[in-house]
């Protein structure tokens, strides 16, 4: 079990293709509980695989948000397929670990649901309104590529990159 590094745009590791996972065996259950500590750690909603540099088609979501107990392990999504996306949709900001201290305002359904497995090998559906239907559809976006500043223009793009560069070298700096 390990807190890992979050990997941060414009990394190009966040666009990397990512890849089923075939069985629930060792590996898949060592990047389950680094993923679960690097969630927590960094007081995430969800985190997806692809965020710590694994390119398993695999995202995580903290578990009240996900309709269980909160003290309940956090639920994984393997292999997630998108059933179900309202028509009627949501305007809120978003935002995402891979984007320290940046919130975009994005729209999203307001209902959606998704059919996936488990980190027991069992196949299960989760319908989210609001909030979790937002967690639910950004996580998902991670393991196609997509990321928050593929929802603004070019110059509100830049303006971020130069944000975020500057963060991270002043990061270096201190260690
Ligand atoms: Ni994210």
């Amino acid at each position: 079990m390990a807190v890992r590094d979050v990997v941060v745009w414009p990394d190009p590791r966040l666009r990397q293709e990512t890849q089923p996972v075939e069985a629930i065996d060792d590996r898949v259950r060592a990047l389950y509980r680094d993923l679960c500590d690097t969630m927590y750690a960094e007081n995430g909603l969800g985190i997806a695989a692809i965020q710590i540099g694994d390119p398993t088609r695999m995202f995580l979501v903290e578990p009240k948000l996900a309709g269980r107990d909160e003290n309940d392990p956090p639920v994984a999504f393997i292999n997630p397929e998108i059933v179900f996306a309202s028509e009627e949709t949501q305007l809120s900001d978003e935002g995402c670990l891979s984007f320290p201290d940046v919130f975009i305002e994005v729209e999203r359904p307001m209902r959606a649901r998704i059919r996936a497995m488990g980190i027991d090998g069992q196949m299960f559906e989760v319908e989210g309104e609001g909030l979790l239907a937002r967690c639910l559809l950004h996580e998902y976006d991670h393991l196609t590529g997509k990321l928050l500043v593929d929802f603004v223009g070019p110059l509100k793009r830049q303006m971020i990159k130069r944000k975020l560069q500057k963060a991270s070298a002043r990061a270096g700096g201190e260690l």
